[in-house]
């Protein structure tokens, strides 16, 4: 049995530890009651509305004293402080794990290499949100009771978004179809990143598209996202794409009887409210499960912690 201890990307966990998470998930959404009574920093360099919120709720139902920041106003990062000294800040304070945001790749990793208590990556830069991958999953096999022979579209900023990454790692666990629909300066690249390179190397069962309305019928699982204006470098290769897809509720009229539209949020206009009171609109229900999730991942980390 695995012994939980850092977060830092979606490649690192297994079908059995997503499994063994997903099950104490399940069972905390149905109302299982835990207390682990310890000390969690969370420390978010970036926004953040649910992923800071539910880490904080989760920690909270489970007995654990919250403390950190959700943005660098009114602490010493305005002062320049480092990653380092502030995390040893919060070990003096107590903290038994950490849940870092930041806007470097890799900052996590770095944070985990130096100090001894467990990192949960929150979010770094474009490349990757393994608990979203988390509660993202744990959507899909709620719903469907199993994740194999499901066809699953990412559909949007596949360069700059760092959910998709983590998704498709994290489902590479299972035997899906993987479609990954983006316009073409937003698509998996290997000038840009290794992902397609890994997706090759475990024999992946993907494609890549431009087109997602005539795909939309074939489809399980839709998982949409927002274009990472703020992560562009160049402006005006983000007004080129801005416009480029939106699902309407008109796209959804021969889907699948049992057809999912996830999204991580927030969404701008990529997907449009009428979607919200069909019976394919699964987002809400998404991020309501980042609660329960996140207690699970606390529970399986925290209890080895002394
Ligand atoms: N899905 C997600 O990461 O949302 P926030 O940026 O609001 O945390």
């Amino acid at each position: 049995m695995k012994v939980w201890k850092n977060v830092l990307s979606a490649r690192d966990f297994s079908k059995d530890d997503y499994l063994q998470l997903f099950s104490l998930a399940r069972k905390l959404k149905q109302g299982k009651s835990l207390v682990l009574n310890k000390n969690v920093a969370l420390l978010f360099f970036e926004p953040s509305t649910r992923t800071f919120n539910s880490f904080k709720i989760a920690a909270e139902k489970l007995g654990c004293n919250v403390f950190g920041f959700s943005s660098k106003e009114g602490t010493s990062l305005l002062k320049k402080e480092s990653l380092i000294d502030t995390a040893r800040m919060f070990l003096n304070y107590g903290a038994d794990c950490f849940v870092l945001r930041h806007k470097k790749a890799g900052a996590s990793l770095y944070l985990a290499e130096k100090i001894d208590k467990p990192v949960i990556n929150a979010g770094d830069d474009s490349h990757e949100h393994p608990t979203q991958a988390m509660l993202d999953l744990f959507t899909i096999w709620e719903k469907f009771g199993k994740i194999d022979g499901l066809k699953i579209g990412i559909l949007g900023d596949l360069r700059y978004g760092r959910t998709p990454s983590s998704l498709a790692y994290a489902l590479l666990n299972w035997k899906v179809k993987l479609y990954f629909i983006a316009p073409e300066t937003l698509q998996i690249d290997k000038r840009n990143d290794d992902m397609e390179y890994f997706l090759e190397e475990k024999k992946a069962n993907f494609e890549k598209t431009s087109e997602f309305k005539q795909l939309l019928n074939e489809l399980d699982v839709l998982y949409v996202t927002r274009i990472q204006r703020e992560r562009f470098p160049d402006l005006t290769e983000y007004e080129k794409v801005k416009k480029s897809y939106a699902i309407t509720k008109q796209d959804l009229e021969k889907v699948k009887n049992n057809f999912m539209v996830l999204h991580p949020l927030p969404r701008v206009d990529e997907l449009d409210p009428s979607i919200d009171e069909s019976p394919y609109a699964y987002y809400f229900e998404q991020a309501k499960n980042g609660l329960y999730v996140r207690m699970a991942l606390f529970t399986l980390i925290l209890k080895n912690e002394n």
